[in-house]
């Protein structure tokens, strides 16, 4: 199947370009195709004439998404509508990827929210993706829109951060951190992600999927997690979400309840911990080449 790929330097569009290796792959980065050149979206679309279509861009940018909303909005649902329409006219299935963060807004959740569950985003960013997540499952029937969370995995750009990174290079330089430990939440890695969008795109069981690896944690914890792997001894303080300030509200439970995808996949993710441990080891493995980064 000949499979386009937007946003193929991201770390999802990374480990799909790595992972989805049984097709012909087209990996398109910004470059190819900006998200908010609306007008143009369909013709470009076209030209790589696609058979399947997976979205791993987006605008990431959770705190600056309060200031430029707009912008946001149009990168993560004016944009995938666009694609999503393409996708119907052409009869072929979108896989789109939003985020735990269309969640927030009950504050007392203890249980894993599951697909039936409501959404209520917090920030600019979250409803941003809840209104792309709207706008493809309207627009697109063979649809697959997977909320995953706290993705970590290696890139093609250089000094593209993600948390287990921005641990480590705090660590260099500070004897002491600070870390949010009021945020449940699963990391995930991103090629354990992509294996799981390799297996759905070969079923026809289109719909929203939650897709996270297994288990849970919060911010500090797996920071802990992160030194004790990387035997790194640094003294590591649990802080609030109010201590930490910051320009968007993130949810303090995002957890996400995987059964459905686990049911058509017949097994779930594996626990965050191999995720982070495998990221680890590739990291270990990959000194930066020729720009590349990990
Ligand atoms: N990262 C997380 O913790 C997390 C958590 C939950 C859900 N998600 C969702 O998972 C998906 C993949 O995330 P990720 O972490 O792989 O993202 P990422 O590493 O930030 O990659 C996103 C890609 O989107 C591209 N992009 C940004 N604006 C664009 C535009 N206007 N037109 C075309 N491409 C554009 C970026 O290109 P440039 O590099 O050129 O800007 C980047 O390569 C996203 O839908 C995200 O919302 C992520």
């Amino acid at each position: 199947m000949r499979i386009l790929i937007l946003g193929a330097n991201g770390q999802l569009g990374t480990a799909c370009s790595q992972v989805l290796t049984g097709h012909e792959l087209v990996q398109w980065t910004r470059a190819d195709l900006d998200l908010v050149q609306l007008p143009d979206i369909e013709t470009t679309l076209a030209e790589a004439d696609p058979e399947l279509i997976v979205n791993c861009a987006a605008y990431n940018l959770v705190d600056k998404a309060e200031q430029e909303p707009g912008r946001a909005y149009v990168v993560n649902a004016l944009g995938p509508r666009r694609v999503a329409f393409f996708c119907q006219t052409h009869d072929i299935p979108f896989v789109h990827v939003s985020t735990d963060y269309v969640f927030g807004m009950e504050i007392d959740r203890s249980i894993p929210f599951s697909e039936e569950d409501k959404p209520g985003p917090l920030s600019a960013y979250g409803m941003s993706k809840l209104a792309g997540e709207y706008f493809v499952r309207n627009e697109c029937d063979r649809h697959f829109v997977i909320r995953t969370c706290g993705l970590f995995g290696p890139t093609r750009l250089e000094g593209k951060g993600n948390f287990v990174e921005t641990m480590l290079e705090l660590a260099a330089d500070q004897k002491a951190l600070t870390v949010v430990n009021d945020q449940h939440c699963t990391p995930t890695y991103a090629f354990h992600l992509a294996e799981a969008i390799g297996k759905l795109i070969e079923t026809e069981n289109y719909g929203l999927y939650h897709a996270t690896n297994h288990g849970a944690t919060t911010w500090y914890d797996f920071a802990l997690e992160i030194f004790k792997r990387m035997q790194i001894e640094i003294e590591v303080k649990p802080i609030t979400s109010a201590q930490f300030a910051r320009p968007a509200k993130r949810p303090g439970y995002s957890l996400l309840d995987c059964g459905k995808l686990t049911s058509v996949l017949g097994a779930s993710l594996p626990d965050w911990q191999q995720g982070l441990q495998e990221y680890l080891d590739l990291r270990a493995q990959h000194a930066p080449v020729n720009g590349e980064t990990i």
